[in-house]
């Protein structure tokens, strides 16, 4: 399967910008499985195929990492035969095959979310051993009480074997709060909620880890993630 543009490969392995990479392919200097190829869009799987600049192969394993501000109404798949899916917001310039979301928000939860193609970062972070913090908004119908604040600080029986592990929640009012949770079960905040007699009726992820939601990056839209971000993220 021949998925990926050239161009787009290149500049992904940080051999340049998109027009500096055109200049390189225009003066002859990359080939792809021993042919040289001058056209920026000629299409190459980074699976298979082998890329060289100068003589040198170009590795294929460039990780990659963008944050999404993720809106409501899209799965957090990398495919769905009903819905779109996380991927498809990303230009498709950007689109790679083997890219996916670090974990999974509702359909209907809004926010950050992770995207890469680094399976042993996600694997880390996502460790149910490492207890990596989420902190969610959330906003809610019925009222958020002290004695709710100190069930979600015990753990709450949601049905499953073992009761949640201790979760803060700091009140912004009547309805909404700050919700920090360790774990990543199913619907696990709606869960809580429920068990506590309030129902969910806005949830928006904020941060993960040390990675914060950045706040001008509009919903539905998609940015790298900076070197000190992934830097920090590493280190969780
Ligand atoms: N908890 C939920 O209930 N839903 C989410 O999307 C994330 C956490």
């Amino acid at each position: 399967m021949k998925s990926i543009r050239l161009d787009k490969f290149l500049a992904d392995s940080q051999l340049g910008t998109r027009s500096e990479v055109r200049q390189l392919l225009k003066k002859g200097l990359v080939s792809v499985n021993g042919e040289m190829v001058k056209k920026p869009e000629f299409k190459i799987d980074p699976a298979s195929d082998r890329v060289c600049f100068d003589g040198k192969e170009v590795s294929s394993q460039q990780e990659v990492y963008y944050m999404l501000n993720k809106p409501a109404g899209v799965v957090s798949a990398t495919r769905d035969n009903h819905d779109r899916t996380v991927l498809d917001l990303l230009p498709p310039g950007d689109r790679r095959p083997d890219l996916f979301p670090v974990g999974r928000l509702d359909k209907d939860t809004t926010g950050l979310l992770l995207i890469t193609n680094d399976g042993a970062l996600s694997h880390r972070l996502l460790s149910p051993r490492r207890h990596v913090d989420k902190t969610y908004f959330v906003r809610v119908n019925g009222r958020i009480r002290e004695e709710t604040v100190e069930a979600f600080r015990k753990g709450i029986d949601i049905g499953d074997e073992k009761i949640t592990l201790p979760a803060e929640l700091k009140p912004l009012g009547e309805d909404q709060a700050l919700v920090t949770i360790r774990e990543g079960r199913f619907h696990q905040i709606k869960r809580m909620f429920h068990a506590a007699g309030c129902e969910v009726t806005g949830l928006k992820r904020l941060t993960m880890g040390s990675l914060v939601l950045d706040e001008n990056l509009p919903e539905g839209s998609f940015r790298r993630l900076t070197e000190e971000e992934l830097f920090r993220l590493r280190q969780e």
